[in-house]
């Protein structure tokens, strides 16, 4: 089948794309960005778009790489896109490129294949062996046991939790592309910084400045063995995938050659759960995929889908922010920023839960380094589904704070009107039956108890960390339970 307009791919798949997914999954071939919140599509979109391009004649399917973390979300994102265009009936049921391989796979298996294919090009030897769990702990338990210190702060550990320290470490350094030397350097100027500190009245450090410095010390007693570890993995021929990804950021950096050949093998490039990339990882995407100018790869048609509210590795170095800057980093072939595209609906979940997520997301959405136009979009149920049980505006549960207390001054209200006043409903630990909370509600039994953030917790005006209207202009309370 060849399409020829938008609606064909809503058909063919059996989706009712909306406006907004159409207007993503047929964007011309350049790079573009979804940021948008669970559950709006935007797999599916990636999905649908190789379905129109490859139904379109802009791409063969074996032209598309599709990334994403785990290999789970690869095998079911390559079935989904697999699936997709047979049902489409643009390819036939295999889906698969001319060398028999998936189109679509993990960001750490595509640094092995590049590094595998190309390591040579820059002294690395393709065939390493894989450190992965206890492996890697038994190889830098071997540094710690030889290390001779003597140490200040590692002193009081045992000697498995500084292995764990090293290793932690190690990854976060691999994922950031930073030596070892550098954090030493830095974490000399940070333990300067401690000593130049302001000091309290009775002349001691604050205690936030001492537990700062003696983290930096640590870490310049750590970054030797780090250093140490990382020589012996390279005296073993051992590496991990932290290791893998760095090796490929400096293939793709030093070798021109590598980018343009797979920028010619890859011509439409699709990066799921791109908030989770790492510091290495973006970097080797953009020195494949966007160069300086046009005849460089500038303008590569790369297109990343994300939310940054879900980012989960942030323990391994992940950057949240990648997502955010990607428009700059990975520009139009004229230079100017790739174009953004938003799905506010979500497609999974009722309105009661969205509430409840986007009044959970607030704090994230705060964040400085998260901005981005549509950081405020609060999630939506699809029309037919939004009637679900909120009462609670999604505009009120969007101001609502972490710790509970909204940061504007009038109290919510409600279809029934303002609350202030009111006295039921809103009892500490009432139990909610047929949308009221029984006990009624009293202020003596919510400032003796309920100054808490659950108090409201089964209050039909679900979810908020407030306490009733009732209580509303009483002093602030503390944000912890304390139902005693
Ligand atoms: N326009 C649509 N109409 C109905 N269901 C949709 C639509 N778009 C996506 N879906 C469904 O919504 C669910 C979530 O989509 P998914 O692409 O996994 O979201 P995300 O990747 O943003 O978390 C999937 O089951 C998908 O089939
Ligand atoms: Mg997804």
């Amino acid at each position: 089948m060849t399409f020829t307009r938008p609606e064909q791919v809503s058909d063919a798949l059996g989706i009712p794309f909306s406006d907004q997914q159409l207007a993503a999954i047929t964007a011309p071939l350049e790079p573009g960005v979804i940021i948008a919140g669970a559950g709006s599509g935007k797999t599916t979109v990636m999905a649908a778009r190789v379905v129109w391009l490859v139904g379109t004649g802009q791409v063969r399917p074996e032209h598309v790489l599709g990334l994403t973390f785990t290999r789970k979300a690869a095998a079911e994102l390559s079935g989904r896109v697999r699936a997709a265009l047979a049902r489409a009936g643009v390819v036939d049921a295999d889906g698969y490129d001319d060398a028999g391989e998936q189109l679509i796979m993990t960001y750490d298996a595509f640094a092995a294949r590049l590094v595998a294919d190309h390591g040579l090009r820059i002294g690395v030897e393709g065939d390493a062996r894989m450190l992965t769990g206890a492996s890697r702990f038994r190889v830098a338990s071997r540094v710690v046991s030889a290390a001779t210190g003597p140490w200040q702060q590692l002193a009081r550990l045992r000697p498995d939790s500084v292995t764990e320290r090293v290793l932690a470490l190690d990854g976060e350094l691999s994922s950031h592309l930073v030596e070892p030397d550098r954090l030493y350097d830095h974490s000399l100027e940070v333990i300067g910084d401690v000593e130049r500190s302001p000091r309290s009245r009775t002349k001691d450090l604050y205690v936030s400045m001492k537990k700062a410095g003696s983290f930096a010390a640590e870490r310049t007693e750590l970054a030797g063995l780090v250093e140490e570890y990382q020589r012996l993995k390279r005296r073993l021929g051992a590496v991990e995938f932290a290791d893998q990804m760095g090796v490929a950021a400096e293939l793709a950096r030093r070798v021109p050659q590598v980018s343009a050949t797979l920028r010619d093998q890859f011509r439409v490039v699709l990066l799921d759960e791109y908030q989770d990339t790492s510091s290495a990882q973006a970097e080797l995407l953009r020195a494949l995929f966007s160069g300086r100018d046009a005849s460089d790869g500038r303008g590569h048609p790369v297109t990343a889908v994300g939310d940054p509210c879900q980012a989960i590795y942030g323990w391994r170095g992940a950057a949240a922010a990648n997502i955010i800057t990607f428009a700059e980093h990975f520009p139009r072939a004229d230079g100017s920023p790739a174009p953004g595209y938003a799905l506010t609906v979500n497609r999974r979940s009722g309105q009661r839960i969205l509430d409840a997520a986007n009044a959970l997301s607030t704090p994230l959405r705060a964040d400085e380094e998260l901005q981005w136009d549509g950081i405020d979009t609060d999630l939506v149920a699809p029309r037919g589904r939004r009637r679900a049980t909120s009462r609670w505006p999604a505009s009120t549960a969007g101001r609502t704070r972490w710790a509970g207390w909204p940061t504007t001054s009038p109290p919510p209200t409600t279809p029934d009107g303002p609350r202030r006043g009111r006295t039921s409903r809103c009892s500490p630990g009432a139990t909610r039956t047929s949308g009221r909370c029984t006990p009624s509600c009293s202020r003596a039994a919510s400032r003796s108890r309920s100054w808490a953030w659950t108090a409201c917790w089964r209050c039909p005006r679900w979810p908020t960390w407030s306490p009733c209207s009732a209580c509303w202009a009483t002093p602030r309370p503390t944000p912890t339970w304390s139902a005693s």
